[in-house]
């Protein structure tokens, strides 16, 4: 089977190297692909919003496979395209891609099929919005969150009305997010660990993947601004069996079973970013596609095969045999440049990658790399993930910081601190 990838992260580089190691695979193209993807896969100079580039790509290289990545292709209807020209392809259809791409579309999907989620109200203006905020009964903090996809930024929990007052404005007046910010969601703030769940989709049934906890801030501590994820660790020692099952039972089963009955079957990888609250599992928020950098250590994780997994889940016919896990512990480590989550320079030569790739179990996976003069450079804010996997979560993070300090560049910056929950115990 000859699969494409679509994107050129750390997540589309762990699945690369999953895929291009199988049996049932005879070839990877990934599409745009980075330096690390290159080294297990042919990459192809197509852009991930080019879609008719993309289903041209897939056309001519007779790919019997397409996983799509990131969110932005499948918010462009990717999937629905590639259907059309009867090309075989992993990743929902747009209007499945609504779980994420649109919070007011997942919060009323949950509250028709009772899923448990925070409390919220849907804000078609600004002055329904304050109004809302000024309602004396309710108590804060009150999270405001923009309907679109937002980068990561659309979401402020106010401790107080100003605050409030202030995100409403940004976002539905001044328009901060353009018309992601035309419809806002005001929830109730839950409190309790957070962990991320992820399950294959068929359509008609899920099979689960595994947990795993992200580090969203830049600082150690979970302090300074949120980014895309400085770090994760899988699988989440607050899953345990019992718990899994439950959030297979009131989750996941649930959105595969309400998408398809409203006419928006639901097949690809489905990320449930979920709090541990005193009254069970409740959904943060739904994203349509692995989690970067959840997918590069839970992807390691798999024991069997992924392909054929995949392969299945496109056609709706998800075998209902479990996927098998290794029994070790997964610890990734960003590495991001100087200034991420904010602007951030580019071009810098890195050293140390060949080092740490052979350092026994330790994965290295590229994320914002590329080729300059025949050395490899930064090329974006997340650079690398330096994955360390061992019996136990001390001895996965020794070795994931053992590769991380082999590794240098003008002005890297990695959290010092992550995996260190899975350790004491702590949320
Ligand atoms: P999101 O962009 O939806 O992932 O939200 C970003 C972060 O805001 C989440 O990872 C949570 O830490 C926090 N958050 C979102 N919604 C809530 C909520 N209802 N209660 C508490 N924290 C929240
Ligand atoms: N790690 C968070 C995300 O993939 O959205």
């Amino acid at each position: 089977m000859k699969v494409l990838i679509i994107g050129s992260g750390g997540r589309e580089h762990a699945l690369a190297w999953k895929l291009a190691a199988e049996p049932a695979v005879s070839e990877v193209v990934c599409a745009p692909g980075n330096p690390g993807i290159a080294r297990v896969a042919r990459l192809a100079a197509v852009g991930v919003t080019d879609l008719d580039a993309l289903v041209a790509l897939a056309s001519a290289e007779r790919a019997d496979l397409t996983v799509v990545g990131p969110e932005l292709p499948l918010d462009l209807g990717v999937v629905d395209r590639f259907r059309a020209h009867g090309l075989r392809v992993f990743g929902p259809s747009r209007a499945a891609a609504a779980l994420e791409c649109s919070k007011v579309f997942a919060k009323t999907f949950m509250s028709r099929h009772g899923i448990p989620t925070a409390r919220y109200r849907v804000c078609a203006d600004a002055a329904s919005a304050h109004a809302e905020i000024a309602r004396p009964e309710l108590s804060f903090p009150v999270v405001v969150k923009a309907d679109g996809l937002a980068a990561g930024k659309g979401v402020v929990i106010a401790p107080d009305r100003l605050t409030a007052d202030a995100a409403i404005r940004s976002a539905m007046e001044d328009r901060q997010f353009g018309d992601a910010g035309a419809r806002l969601v005001l929830e109730e703030c839950l409190s309790g660990p957070e962990v991320s769940f992820f399950a294959i989709c068929d359509g008609t049934c899920a099979v689960p993947l595994a947990s795993a906890q992200d580090h969203k801030r830049a600082f150690d501590g979970d302090r300074g601004p949120n980014t895309g994820g400085m770090g994760a660790f899988a699988p989440s020692p607050l899953v345990d069996a019992a718990l899994q099952s439950r959030i297979m039972e009131e989750i996941v089963n649930p959105v595969v079973s309400g998408m398809r009955a409203e006419g928006h079957e639901y097949r690809g990888f489905l990320y449930a970013g979920l709090m541990l609250t005193g009254d069970g599992p409740k959904v943060i928020e739904f994203n349509v596609r692995f989690g970067d950098p959840e997918a590069q250590v839970v992807v390691p994780m798999i024991a069997g095969d992924l392909a054929p997994q995949l392969a299945a889940a496109a056609d709706g016919a998800l075998p209902s045999t479990p996927l098998s896990f290794r029994a070790e512990k997964y610890v990734g480590v960003v590495i991001a440049s100087e200034g991420y989550p904010g602007a951030s320079p580019t071009g810098l030569p890195i050293t140390g990658l060949e080092k740490a790739e052979a350092l026994e179990d330790t994965l290295l996976f590229h994320a914002g790399t590329r080729l300059e003069n025949g050395g490899v450079v930064t090329s974006g804010g997340r650079v690398l993930t330096v994955v360390g996997r061992a019996p136990t979560f001390d001895a996965a993070r020794q070795r994931a910081y053992d590769g991380v300090r082999a590794i240098a560049f003008d002005g890297m910056q990695y959290r010092r601190d992550i995996g260190q929950k899975a350790l004491n115990g702590l949320p």
